[in-house]
C-alpha cells in the first residue's frame, strides 16, 4: 500500500466538535493544503456548540472542504497513500460524519485509514516546525472541551497525568463571556478585553486541588465571576449592563490572569514529576497570547530551563493538519485502522 515510499501523501478530516476540516500533509510536516468550515456564525447565537446543528453542517460541508484541500493541494486520490481520521474524543454525532467519509474514501480509493485522537493531534501542533525534540516532555492541551496535562515520550506515547474534573478551560473562557456580555467565541473576546484591563482588579480563586494534584477545576472560578457579577446571595441585579468597559476588562483581564496561573503552575508541577526537558502546548487556548508569554516565562525561568514548544496560532484551533501529521507517525509505526472503525466521545 505504497509504505515503502519515500514520501508519505496523508489526507486527514477532521469533524470532533464544530469545524469541518481536512488537509494533506507530507511526510507530517510539509502542509500542501488547510482548509477549515467554521460553525461559529451558526452557533453564536446559543452561545456554544449544539450537537445537532454542528452534525447537519458537518455532512454539508464534508465533500466540498475535502475537495477543496485536494484541489488546493494539487494531487488526486492517486497521490493520496492514507486517509486520516479523529474519531475521538468529541460529540459523537459529529465525529460520525467524518469516520463515514474517511471510511467510505478508504474504502472506494483503497487507501489504508489511520485513528487519530484529537487531543494528541493537538500536541502535534506543537511539534510540527521543530525536527528535534527533548523528551521527556510535558504536554498541555487546553481546549473548549478539554484540559489535559500528559508525559509524553515521543508523538505516540502519552500519558495521562491529569485533567479537568469539571469545566475545560475554553469551556471556562466561554461561559465567562457570555457572563460579561461578550460575543462567542468567549476565548478570542476575553483576550480582547483583558488587553486593556487590570489583571489585579479583582482576586479570582486559583483551585489547585491539593500540593500533589495534577487535575484541573475551573468550574469555581466561573462561579466567583458569576457571584461577582450578581452578588453573594445571585440576587442582586446582574449589574453587567451597567459596568463601563473598563470594569469589564478589569474582569476579563483577573480572570485570564488567574486561569493561567492555575494552567501555568500545574505545567510546572508536572515538568518536575517527570524530570522534562521540553514542554509542550496545543488547543484552542493555546491561541492566547498572555497564556504563551506566561508558560514562556516560567520554561525560562526554570531550573534547569525547559523548552517550550507550543504550536502555531493558525493550528492552535481545531484543524486537519495536525490529524495527518499524526497519522505519519503512526502509519512510520504501523499503526492502522480498518473499516470497523468507530467514533468514540471519550478520549
Ligand atoms: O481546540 P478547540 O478549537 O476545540 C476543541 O477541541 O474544543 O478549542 C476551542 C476553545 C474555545 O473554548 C475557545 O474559546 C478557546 O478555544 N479559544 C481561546 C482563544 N482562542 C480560542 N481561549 C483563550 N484565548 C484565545 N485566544
Ligand atoms: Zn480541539
Amino acid at each position: 500500500m505504497g509504505f515503502a515510499k519515500d514520501h508519505l501523501t496523508v489526507l486527514g478530516i477532521e469533524t470532533s466538535c464544530d469545524e469541518t476540516a481536512a488537509a494533506v500533509v507530507v511526510d507530517g510536516r510539509n502542509v500542501r493544503s488547510s482548509v477549515v468550515a467554521s460553525q461559529t456564525k451558526l452557533h453564536q447565537k446559543y452561545g456554544g456548540v449544539v450537537p445537532e446543528i454542528a452534525s447537519r453542517a458537518h455532512i454539508e460541508n464534508i465533500l466540498p472542504v475535502i475537495s477543496e484541500a485536494m484541489s488546493e493541494a494539487g494531487v488526486g486520490q492517486d497521490e493520496i497513500d492514507a486517509i486520516a481520521i479523529a474519531n475521538q474524543p468529541g460529540l459523537t454525532i459529529a465525529l460520525v460524519v467524518g469516520v463515514t467519509a474517511a471510511k467510505t474514501l478508504s474504502f472506494m480509493w483503497d487507501k489504508p485509514l489511520v485513528a487519530i485522537n484529537h487531543l494528541h493531534a493537538h500536541l502535534q501542533s506543537a511539534m510540527l516546525e521543530t525536527e528535534e525534540i527533548e523528551l521527556p516532555a510535558v504536554a498541555l492541551v487546553v481546549s473548549g472541551g478539554h484540559t489535559s496535562l500528559y508525559d509524553c515520550a515521543s508523538p505516540l506515547e502519552l500519558k495521562l497525568l491529569g485533567s479537568t474534573i469539571d469545566d475545560a478551560a475554553g469551556e471556562a473562557f466561554d461561559k465567562v463571556a457570555t457572563i460579561l456580555g461578550l460575543p462567542y467565541p468567549g476565548g478570542p473576546s476575553i483576550e480582547k478585553a483583558a488587553r486593556s484591563g487590570n489583571p489585579k482588579a479583582v482576586r479570582f480563586p486559583r483551585s489547585m486541588l491539593g500540593r500533589d494534584s495534577l487535575d484541573f477545576s475551573f468550574s469555581g472560578i466561573k462561579t466567583a465571576v458569576l457571584y461577582h457579577c450578581r452578588g453573594q446571595d445571585m440576587k442582586g441585579a446582574d449589574r453587567v449592563g451597567e459596568m463601563s468597559e473598563q470594569e469589564i476588562a478589569d474582569i476579563a483581564a483577573s480572570f485570564q490572569t488567574a486561569v493561567i496561573d492555575v494552567l501555568v503552575k500545574k505545567t510546572k508541577r508536572a515538568a518536575g514529576r517527570i524530570g522534562a526537558k521540553t514542554v509542550l502546548l496545543g488547543g484552542g487556548v493555546a491561541a492566547n497570547s498572555a497564556l504563551r508569554e506566561a508558560l514562556e516565562r516560567m520554561c525560562e525561568r526554570h531550573k534547569p530551563a525547559l523548552r517550550l514548544l507550543v504550536a502555531p496560532k493558525k493550528y492552535c484551533t481545531d484543524n486537519a493538519v495536525m490529524v495527518a501529521s499524526l497519522a505519519y507517525h503512526k502509519i512510520r509505526a504501523g499503526l492502522l485502522a480498518d473499516l470497523t472503525l468507530e467514533p468514540s466521545s471519550n478520549g
